[in-house]
């Protein structure tokens, strides 16, 4: 059974095969069929509106179908089980994506699963589809610069995560992703409280990438050595209480850890701005039409991503 839980699962080389699948589709943008009379299923236990709609295109573009359902409109407001769910689904789906507010949860459906089973974000666990278009994204975005990831025949490349470190679920699935590269000065830009997770600052630590934080260096600092910069909002869903978003927030805008026409003046002129959207005030939308803002081809390149990985799981 060939899940995709976490990008963990994934070596260098399958995610490497996934980009270059993706660049296929996206340079040929056409219908293909090499889903026909495949069924997905798109189960969302959280809002979404980017993974749900791109997993839907991606099907689409692929020749299958594609069947929505969410909590609040199925029989989980009824109390069913998510276990129940997922055997109930496995009588009409090839193919399960799903988004669940449980760290772990998706992992826990997997084991009832008779169908492959995707994760479409589980609470502040890991987003490995993202993460996936993320690498795409940085890949291509970099070589217009002629930088190559891939290669290590390169100068070092600084990226930088900048928002709440702590529950970005795409952040965390990056990270995994970033460390199968080398030379990569990772920083880390953040509201007080809002820290990466120990886990992630372990593989940091254990892959040897250097690693420095808003305590070793300013966030302007920061923007004007950056060569990819992803912003994250304040997760407000992942709080227990508002008092204490609201907290984070203020820090966040008292910092000015926003970026608009000033504080883009400190970054260089070859660099990337990325964003896994939605986006609050982190972003101003001034910087939209800016050619370093790339969040928008982040979209696009979902459904490419999508596609890539569909094909690899259906076909
Ligand atoms: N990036 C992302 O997961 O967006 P959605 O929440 O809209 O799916």
């Amino acid at each position: 059974m060939k899940h995709l839980i976490s990008v963990k699962e994934l070596t260098k080389t399958k995610i490497l095969e996934y980009i270059e699948k993706a660049e296929k589709f996206k340079n040929g943008n056409m219908f293909y069929e090499k889903c026909k009379n495949r069924i997905l299923v798109n189960l969302f236990y959280e809002p979404s509106t980017r993974t749900s709609c791109s997993f839907q295109t991606a099907m689409i573009k692929l020749g299958g179908h594609v069947i929505n359902v969410t909590d609040k409109f199925s029989s989980v407001e009824k109390g069913e089980s998510l276990e129940d769910t997922i055997k109930t689904l496995n009588c009409y789906a090839d193919a399960i994506v799903i988004r669940h507010p449980q760290k772990g949860s998706v992992q826990i459906a997997s084991t009832v699963s008779s169908v492959p089973m995707i994760n479409a974000g589980d609470g502040n666990g890991e987003h490995p589809t993202q993460a996936l278009l993320d690498i795409f994204t940085i890949k291509t975005e970099l070589m217009k610069f002629h930088v190559d990831i891939i290669t290590e025949n390169r100068e070092n490349i600084v990226v930088t995560f900048m928002g709440d470190l702590k529950n970005s679920r795409t952040i965390h699935s990056l990270i995994h992703v970033l460390c199968l590269f080398s030379k990569i000065t990772f920083v880390l830009i953040h509201p007080k409280g809002l820290e990466l997770p120990d886990e992630y600052i372990k593989l940091l630590t254990e892959r040897n990438n250097t690693f420095i934080t808003d305590t070793d260096i300013s966030f302007l600092e920061a923007l004007k050595i950056t060569d990819v910069l992803y912003v994250t909002r304040i997760q407000k869903e992942r709080f227990q209480c508002e008092g204490e978003y609201n907290s984070m927030k203020q820090e966040q805008d008292q910092e000015r850890y926003i970026i608009d026409a000033n504080t883009i003046a400190f970054c260089k002129e070859k660099m990337i701005i990325m964003h896994p959207l939605p986006r609050l005030n982190e972003i101003h939308p001034e910087i939209d039409s800016d050619p370093r803002a790339v969040y928008f081809e982040q979209v696009k390149n979902g459904v490419y991503m999508r596609m890539s990985i569909l094909e690899d799981m259906l076909s």
